[in-house]
This record gives structure tokens, C-alpha cells and sequence, in this order.
């Protein structure tokens, strides 16, 4: 007999993903629009840190916080690319930016504690602010879907005690503007609660620039990984920076529920960090011409989507979008719903296009063919 396992109703609350019922839906021989990670190979000399790191027998636990060869790196990537200084001392690194941001929201959200959170929205946020007993925000996108500080502004009440900023987001690939950093940096300053910011897609920007708002604030807790970057989803390899009295009560989670990121994956990690930025251009460009060929389909379809303007996703608002994804599906189309990442995402799908441009010819024929 199955015994009567009393579970916590934190985590009974919780539903399963939406995108992986997508993937389940689709057959074997899609074409897969559904994927949040880029296609390509990690390059080669980042494989081949992690070979040698193997034959050399670095296979052990590491220094909780990660080897410090690797936060010297980190810290000397954030003075160069993102114009702020963090000490070696002021990273952990984790299992991904998924650890991260759990660390983050672990170290600060009480029961009853409020998260403000982009609807839609990439969709661990909810579940990790939930999971910890807090209560997600919803903040609505405005019209060009991205995150307005005068929408964070109004819903921040006594137990608000943090919002996430995702820039370029999933689902919707808008990039934030300086400005908007700015804004955000003033109210977690003004209001002394904290902003996180998700920073995984920083290298996929097509248009504008990408803006930490770390370089405004000490309030801010910086969310970042090589999965996206260096196509290392696989590798579970991320970090977090942020001002010391945050680390000190993140290190206590990490060193429980983690321990230690992967060793071997610190040493490809380092050579990610200190090598050649070529092969990440190269997968900038690649996806810029995707994203053209994509979106220009799109419109011509009917569909009303302005070019993202950063990550690896088109969000275009589509009339009976329910009836196009499905119809999509049942065709060998893997798309996700706008619903799979919030309420707010109603009327839209996401269409990521991390898969050839042969795929994506491919699949606008289809699509023209039975919409
Ligand atoms: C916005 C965002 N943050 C974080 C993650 C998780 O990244 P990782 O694979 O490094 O845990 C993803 C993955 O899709 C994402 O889209």
C-alpha cells in the first residue's frame, strides 16, 4: 500500500511547467521552437578546460563559494563588461542562475513576504517565491512588453521585499533602458527592498546596450550564468554578486542544499571567462539574422510582433492563440503560450529561435500552409 505522504501545500500548490507539456505534446520529428537554450557546441577551448580538469584529477568538492580563480574572473568580467566592481569575495558560484536565484530569493523572502514579479515572466520566478511561502506581485507588461518602473513604483507596500528584473526577458526578448535601470535602482534605494536582476540573455542584445543596474545600487543582487552565453545549459554553471551582507546569508544556502558547483565545470567556467569573445559573437550574429527571418514571417502571417530586441525569443500577439499554438503542435510546430509564463501572457506565444534557419524557412511554410 502507498503510504499517505502528508506533502507541504507550498510545494502541492505548484504546477509542472508549461513548457515541458509542450514538448511531451509535439512528436519526436518536430521542428522545435519551444527551446530556451541556444543550439550551438560550447566552443571548443571551454571543452577542453573541462577535459583536462578531468585528467588532472580536479574532481573533488571545491571552496563553497567556488575556486577563486574563477570569482577573479568573474569579478574582472563584471568591471569590464558590466561597469561595476565586486570583489572575488562578493560571488558565489552556483548551479546555475536557477541556484541563484534561489539563494536570492531564500536569503529574503518570510512567509507573507511580497516578490514583484514581470506577468508574463520567465517561470521559475513565481514558483521560487512561492516555494520559500512569499507572495508574487504580478506586474503587467507595458505596451512594447517591457517592465515600467511606475508599475513596480505602485504596487510596493510595507512586505514588499524585493522585484526581479529579467533584461532581455524571457519570454518577451525586451531589453530595459538605461533610464529604466536607473529607475529601478532609485526605488530599491528609496524604498530599501531589493532588486535582482536576471542577467543571463546580457550577451544576446541586438539593438541597445545592456545596463546592470548594480552600477547604480548597492541593493541589488546580481543573477548571471555561462548557460546562455557560452551554450553551457548542460553544464550548470552560474554565479551571484552582490554587496557582502547579502553573500553572508546566501553562503548559508548555498552550502546546504549545494554544497559546491560543479567542480570541472569551474575550470571550463574560468577558460570561458578569460578566452576569445569571438565564438559568443558569432552566436549573436547567427541569431540576429534568425530573429529577422523569424519576425519578418511572422508579420507577413498576420501575426503582430515587433522585432525583439534582445535573448532568442519572438512574442507575438496572435488572434485565437490557443487555436494557433495547438493547431502549430498538432503540424510538428513545438511553440510555447504566452499563459506558460503567467496570466499576462494571454493572446501571445513564444517562438524561440534557437534552431537553423532551415528549421525556421521550414516552419513558416508550414505555418502558411494551415493557418
Ligand atoms: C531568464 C532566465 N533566468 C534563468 C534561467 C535559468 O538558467 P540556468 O540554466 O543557468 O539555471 C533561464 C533559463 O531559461 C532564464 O530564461
Amino acid at each position: 500500500m502507498m503510504t499517505s505522504a502528508r506533502f507541504a501545500q507550498r510545494v502541492l500548490n505548484i504546477d509542472i511547467s508549461g513548457i515541458r507539456k509542450m514538448f511531451e505534446a509535439a512528436g519526436s520529428n518536430a521542428i522545435n521552437l519551444g527551446l530556451g537554450q541556444p543550439d550551438f557546441d560550447t566552443p571548443l577551448h571551454i571543452r577542453q578546460a573541462a577535459i583536462d580538469a578531468i585528467n588532472e584529477g580536479f574532481t573533488g568538492y571545491t571552496y563553497g563559494a567556488g575556486i577563486p580563480e574563477l570569482r577573479t574572473a568573474l569579478s574582472s568580467k563584471f568591471e569590464r563588461e558590466n561597469n561595476f566592481n565586486v570583489t572575488p569575495n562578493e560571488i558565489i558560484v552556483t548551479s546555475g542562475a536557477s541556484e541563484a536565484l534561489e539563494l536570492a530569493i531564500a536569503s529574503l523572502v518570510d512567509p507573507g513576504d511580497e516578490v514583484l514579479i514581470a506577468n508574463p515572466g520567465f517561470v521559475s520566478y513565481n514558483a521560487l517565491v512561492e516555494i520559500m511561502g512569499g507572495k508574487v506581485v504580478p506586474v503587467p507588461l507595458g505596451g512594447d512588453l517591457s517592465l515600467r518602473p511606475e508599475d513596480v513604483l505602485e504596487r510596493i507596500t510595507p512586505r514588499t521585499k524585493a522585484f526581479i528584473v529579467n533584461s532581455p526577458a524571457n519570454p518577451t526578448g525586451a531589453v530595459q533602458s538605461r533610464n529604466d535601470m536607473k529607475a529601478f535602482a532609485e526605488i530599491a534605494d528609496d524604498h530599501d527592498i531589493t532588486l535582482i536582476s536576471d542577467e543571463v540573455y546580457e550577451h544576446f542584445i541586438y539593438e541597445g546596450e545592456h545596463v546592470s543596474p548594480a552600477q547604480y545600487s548597492d541593493n541589488v543582487i546580481t543573477v548571471n550564468a555561462t548557460s546562455k552565453t557560452y551554450s553551457m545549459t548542460g553544464w550548470r554553471l552560474g554565479y551571484v554578486a552582490a554587496k557582502q551582507h547579502y553573500i553572508e546569508q546566501m553562503i548559508k544556502v548555498h552550502q546546504y542544499v549545494q554544497a559546491c558547483a560543479n567542480s570541472i565545470a569551474q575550470k571550463a567556467a574560468v577558460a570561458a571567462l578569460n578566452g576569445p569573445i569571438e565564438p559568443v559573437i558569432q552566436m549573436r550574429d547567427e541569431f540576429r539574422q534568425r530573429r529577422d527571418l523569424l519576425v519578418g514571417g511572422l508579420n507577413s502571417l498576420g501575426m503582430r510582433c515587433d522585432l525583439p530586441r534582445g535573448a532568442f525569443y519572438a512574442f507575438p500577439e496572435v488572434d485565437d492563440y490557443m487555436g494557433v499554438v495547438n493547431t502549430l503542435i498538432s503540424n510538428g510546430i513545438v511553440v510555447v503560450p504566452g499563459t506558460a509564463f503567467g496570466s499576462g501572457g494571454e493572446g501571445y506565444m513564444r517562438l524561440s529561435y534557437s534552431t537553423s534557419q532551415a528549421d525556421i524557412k521550414r516552419a513558416l511554410m508550414i505555418m502558411e500552409s494551415v493557418l
